[in-house]
């Protein structure tokens, strides 16, 4: 199986971009109700399926329930296709593997769906070794629970565990969500994503867009609101060559923005960018940096002002 993708994961290999829908419902991170409401995500989820994008990662964890309640409602209002991926979290108190079907039922209970197309252990928690939740997955999709497996935040040794453990039952590791993003690049530098594309595992790149600090509309004098402004304070000082960098290099394709540029650079590094959105305008400027390419040379000119201020 190595090297090439298996016929499960196509569906992943051949989508270039996805909705990430942890602040449907999030309020601690997000402000979910304060400064976006359910008609927002509605109409972001809808203008995401016209311009094709159809795949939304989710978790049973993300609003506690909330996310997945939400997407289940909007996957009724369309006759479109809609690909699900969402997440077990291995809580400490999770101490059987029944506990892992028993909270992907619950996860497609609020979905209302029989089946999810990708089911992801959302971290390597303890006291389990890694064989042990990703047994749990090669049980899901023997009772056809979910189409395809995948993990999350496995660093290399873990996910190569993760797909020999699967590859006894002749399931393929469909994929590995981890953070990637410029100002985080340390997966290029561990050898995690090479490691991905010689197993023909997908990587689903998280916060693409550094939580919004690659769009280019925060700034030190001007944080994020709440605890996501406080985290980034360090980097928000640092980030202005980056930034002008990514804006002169998104004039050269007709005007793209920084926000294009940064997930634009995820899809030519062969991963999937799943950018978080609230509103339907999010939407429409993620999808605008589909559709063309940055130059080699670009891609490179972008990795040197990175590596000056990133991981
Ligand atoms: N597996 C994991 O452990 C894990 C961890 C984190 C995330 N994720 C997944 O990855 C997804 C994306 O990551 P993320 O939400 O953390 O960060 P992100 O995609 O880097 O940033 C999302 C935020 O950026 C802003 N934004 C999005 N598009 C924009 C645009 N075109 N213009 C201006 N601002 C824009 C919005 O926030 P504001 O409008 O408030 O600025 C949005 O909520 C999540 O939704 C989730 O599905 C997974």
């Amino acid at each position: 199986m190595t090297g090439q993708i298996a016929k499960e994961t196509l569906f992943l290999h051949n989508a270039e971009m996805g909705l990430g829908a942890w602040a449907w419902g999030d309020r601690v991170v997000w402000h979910y109700g304060r400064d976006y409401t359910d008609d927002d995500l509605q109409a972001a989820f809808q203008t995401a399926l016209e311009a094709g994008i159809n795949l939304v990662d989710t978790a049973e964890v993300y609003g506690s329930g909330r996310s997945e309640r939400l997407l289940g409602e909007f996957i009724k209002t369309t006759d479109k296709p809609v690909l699900v991926a969402t997440k077990f979290m291995p809580y400490p108190w999770r101490l059987t593997r029944g506990a892992m079907s028993r909270a992907l039922q619950r996860s497609l209970e609020r979905l209302e769906l029989e089946h999810v197309d990708l089911y992801q252990i959302h971290w390597p928690f303890p006291p389990f070794p890694v064989e042990y939740w990703v047994e749990g997955l090669a049980e899901m999709v023997k009772a056809k629970l979910t189409h395809a497996v995948g993990v999350s935040n496995y660093d290399k040794n873990q996910m190569q565990r993760a797909y020999t453990i699967l590859a006894k039952d002749d399931i393929p590791l469909a994929s590995n969500q981890v953070e990637y993003h410029l100002l985080d690049r340390s997966i290029e530098k561990n050898g995690l994503l090479d490691r991905c594309h010689e197993l023909g595992v997908r990587l689903i790149a998280y916060s693409p867009l550094a939580k919004a600090l690659l769009t280019g509309k925060y700034s030190a004098d001007n944080p994020p609101p709440g605890i996501r402004g406080r985290a980034a304070a360090g980097i928000l000082s640092r980030i202005g060559p980056l930034l002008q960098l990514m804006t002169e290099i998104g004039q050269d394709h007709g005007n793209k923005t920084p926000g294009q540029v940064a997930l634009n650079w995820i899809i030519c590094k062969g991963a999937l960018p799943i950018p978080g959105v609230k509103t339907a305008s999010q939407v429409a400027q993620n999808a605008a940096a589909l559709g063309w390419r940055l130059t080699a040379e670009q891609v490179q000119a972008l990795d040197q002002a990175s590596d000056k201020i990133s991981k």
